[in-house]
Formats: C-alpha cells, sequence, structure tokens
C-alpha cells in the first residue's frame, strides 16, 4: 500500500493504481493491415479489460498510401513516439499500389513505407526477427502426415544488417544506369548479438520436437559467401558459450529441402538477415499459410510486433484476410512486455490470447478462406471480423 497525493487529499491506493502504465504505438500500414491491424487491437484491449492492465493505445497512419496523401510515409509525431515514448510497438504491413496497379515507391526505387519498416528496425536496434513455425491443432499443412506438434521452431533471423543495409546504388555513367550494385554487410557484433539471442532462446524451449534436444542451426551459404563464413565463425565462438546446446549446420539451399522433409529436426534456426526473411516465409506455409505467421523484431530494450505478411493487395478490401498473424503478434508484444516488466499479469494476458487462438484452431468452425483446406474444406470461411470476434469472446481471466 502506498499513498499517493489526489485532488481531495491523501488517499489509499491499491497496487493497481501503481500499475505501470503501457504505451503502446499502432502503425496498422497499408492493404489488410489496415483490417487486421485494428482486430489486433481490440483483442489487445479485451484483455487489457480482462486482466487489469493499463494500456495506452496510439493510433499513426503509415505507408504507401500515407505517402500518396502526404509526401511522406508517415509523421514526425509518429516518429518520435515509436522512438522515445512507446514500450512497444505493434506494425502491419506496408506496401500500397497506385491508381494503376503499380507498387507506391519512393524516389531511390524502395517500396513507400520502406522506411517505417526498416527504419525502425535500424534505428531502435532490433536485432533479432523472432519468427515461430508451430503447427497447431486445427491447421491444415502442405506437408503430408504431419501432426501438430511435431513442426515447433523459431526462426532468429538477423535483423539490421546482410543484404538490407541500404548500401546500395546505381552506376549512371550510361543513359540507362545499366549497373546496380547491393553490398552485403555481415559484422561481428551483428553475427555475436544474433548468435547469442538464438543460443538463449533454445535454452529457454524444450528442445527439438523429433529428439527432445536444445538445437540451434546456422543457416547460411558459408560455402560461398566471405559474410557467411564470418556469421558462421561467430555462431561457432558464441555457442562455445553454451554447451548445453547442440550445434547445428546447413547451407540454405540445402534447408528448404530438409525443412519439407524433416521439420521434426529443428528447434532453433538462425540466419542471415536475408536468408531469413525467405526461410520465414517457407516456415509461414509449413505452419498453415502467412495467415496465421506472428513475427517480434526484438532488440535490449525496444521491441516491435507485426505479421510476417505484407499487404496483400490481392485479397486487400474484401474482409477475408486471416487476423490471427497480427493476434499471436500482440501475444508475442504482451509475452514480451512481461519479460521486460516482471508483470504476472502480462504474463497471464499473453497466455490467454494463446489459449483463445488454440482453441478457435482447434474447434475449426470459425476461420479465414486461407485456413479452410484439407479436413477443413467444408467449413463455411468467416470474415477477418468474426474471427476476432471470436477470440474477443474467448478471452477471459
Ligand atoms: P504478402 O505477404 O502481402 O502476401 C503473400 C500471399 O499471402 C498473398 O497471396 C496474400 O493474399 C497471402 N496472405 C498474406 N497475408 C494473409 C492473411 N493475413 N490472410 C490470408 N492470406 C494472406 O506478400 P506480397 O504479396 O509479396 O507483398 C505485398 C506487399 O506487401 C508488397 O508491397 C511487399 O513489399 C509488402 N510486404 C510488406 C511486409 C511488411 O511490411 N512487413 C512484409 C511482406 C511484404
Ligand atoms: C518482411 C518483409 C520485409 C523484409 C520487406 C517488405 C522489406 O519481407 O518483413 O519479411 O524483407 O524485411
Ligand atoms: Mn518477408
Amino acid at each position: 500500500m502506498t499513498r499517493v497525493r489526489t485532488s481531495v487529499g491523501w488517499a489509499v491506493t491499491r497496487w493497481k493504481d501503481l500499475a505501470k502504465k503501457y504505451r503502446i504505438a499502432v502503425l496498422p500500414g497499408d492493404g489488410i493491415g489496415r483490417e487486421v491491424i485494428p482486430q489486433a487491437v481490440r483483442v489487445l484491449e479485451k484483455t487489457a479489460e480482462v486482466f487489469n492492465l493499463d494500456i495506452d493505445i496510439q493510433d499513426f497512419e503509415c505507408g504507401g498510401q500515407y505517402y500518396l496523401e502526404h509526401k511522406e510515409e508517415w509523421s514526425e509525431e509518429a516518429q518520435e513516439y515509436c522512438r522515445e515514448a512507446a514500450d512497444a510497438i505493434l506494425l502491419g504491413g506496408v506496401g500500397a499500389l497506385d491508381k494503376a496497379g503499380k507498387p507506391v515507391r519512393l524516389p531511390d526505387g524502395n517500396i513507400a513505407g520502406y522506411s517505417v519498416l526498416m527504419g525502425l528496425r535500424q534505428r531502435l536496434q532490433l536485432y533479432a526477427n523472432v519468427r515461430p513455425v508451430h503447427l497447431l491443432e486445427g491447421v491444415p499443412t502442405p506437408l503430408a502426415d504431419r501432426k501438430p506438434g511435431e513442426i515447433n521452431m523459431v526462426i532468429v533471423r538477423e535483423n539490421t544488417e546482410g543484404l538490407y543495409v541500404p548500401a546500395r546504388g546505381r552506376l549512371t555513367r550510361t543513359e540507362k544506369g545499366d549497373l546496380a550494385i547491393d553490398m552485403r554487410i555481415i559484422t561481428t557484433r551483428g553475427a555475436e548479438r544474433a548468435s547469442r539471442f538464438a543460443y538463449e532462446l533454445a535454452m529457454r524451449r524444450g528442445g527439438a520436437p523429433g529428439d527432445g534436444m536444445k538445437r540451434v542451426t546456422c543457416v547460411d551459404k558459408s560455402n560461398l559467401l566471405a559474410g557467411c563464413q564470418l556469421f558462421r565463425e561467430v555462431f561457432d565462438r558464441v555457442g562455445e558459450e553454451f554447451p548445453g546446446v547442440n550445434r547445428d549446420y546447413c547451407y540454405v539451399d540445402a534447408w528448404t529441402l530438409q525443412v519439407l522433409r524433416r521439420p521434426e529436426f529443428y528447434d532453433v534456426v538462425l540466419a542471415p538477415n536475408e536468408f531469413g526473411d525467405i526461410i520465414s516465409d517457407l516456415g509461414g506455409g509449413i505452419q498453415g499459410g502467412l495467415g496465421i505467421a506472428p513475427s517480434g523484431n526484438i532488440g535490449d530494450t525496444k521491441a516491435m510486433f507485426e505479421p510476417v505478411h505484407g499487404s496483400a493487395p490481392d485479397i486487400a478490401g474484401k474482409g477475408v484476410a486471416n487476423p490471427l498473424a497480427a493476434i499471436r503478434s500482440v501475444q508475442m508484444l504482451i509475452d514480451w512486455l512481461a519479460s521486460q516488466s516482471g508483470d504476472d499479469h502480462l504474463d497471464k494476458a499473453a497466455r490467454a490470447v494463446q489459449e483463445a487462438v488454440e482453441a478457435n484452431l482447434r474447434e475449426g468452425n470459425v476461420r479465414t478462406p486461407d485456413l479452410c483446406l484439407g479436413k477443413w474444406k467444408t467449413v463455411s470461411p468467416s470474415s477477418t471480423k468474426h474471427v476476432a470476434d471470436d477470440i474477443v469472446e474467448r478471452i477471459s481471466g
């Protein structure tokens, strides 16, 4: 119990009144981001209500559509809030089409919205992009005969360097400008912090589904690329600090086959930025599609959460996008806040979201069209909002 000054004098407050306020910046982005993120926010709000969490949500528009309207990808205010005030950020996919159906681009050729996504990852040094691949009960996978629980790995994608660092350009010596260069940058520091994150994550997990071994697989192209050789050397060196974790290696091309043949072997999978990007869509596919694949961009003190998927212009505006990737990203957000604050209420809240999603999928009747496949092809598809309604209803203390 503590005494605090109020307008009517000194009053005794309960701990709840002193609980921390969590400031969440919400940036829905473009396309289906504007459909799934508001639904995920409803889930966050319901969770806050049930678990007595003091959550302050600030919405900011951003992305390609915003750029068309304002000639900038997001406002100064949004940038400052994300940088300075927010405890965590929830972002939807960015990337819009113009009237001619062409991607809206910046003068440098990048997609409009790039500065929001890549800018936040760089600026806040969110060096580990964590992308769980978990086949849940009630979800169709394209892998024949794979059962829930047999696929349970986490891809850790180095998130601040590699091929996606903006060290690039076009040679304009000729009229055509027919030479372009993308530099791939790998540093000891970048490889080290991503590797350490991966090993620490493996220490906290229960091991690979196939053999129960704690394992980190380094997925690279070190048979060819100098950067990958450095990445692997650092991965090995950091690994010496974690004798309880099995070190494993696979070239990225081979991994795309291995993961289809023996997904149960993988526990934590670490990859440089661009390879992690590519293999995480594959991971999304084997766990039931991008519609349910969540992610977290994690740094030492800041974090941003987003579905793995983009703005999906092919289905935008139809109300059929699966909100579960965004909702599961909210679950990761709450879970991360719990890990930072030690607040037990947050921990319970994250579990409640997880249980609600798992129950929705297990029961199987309320799902968007992307999940009405295989055994579930006779289920009549629900809308984005309808699925979120089902999750909101299921969240209880
Ligand atoms: P995408 O992830 O948007 O879509 C790929 C496919 O998956 C599409 O067929 C889409 O309909 C389907 N899909 C994606 N999310 C779904 C959901 N929630 N429910 C059901 N189906 C879903 O990738 P894309 O089409 O290659 O890219 C579209 C735009 O998004 C581009 O501008 C791209 O640059 C951008 N993008 C942004 C991010 C991001 O902001 N993090 C990520 C990926 C792509
Ligand atoms: C992702 C996306 C982005 C990335 C693009 C849109 C720049 O594909 O988050 O996976 O490659 O990081
Ligand atoms: Mn991607």
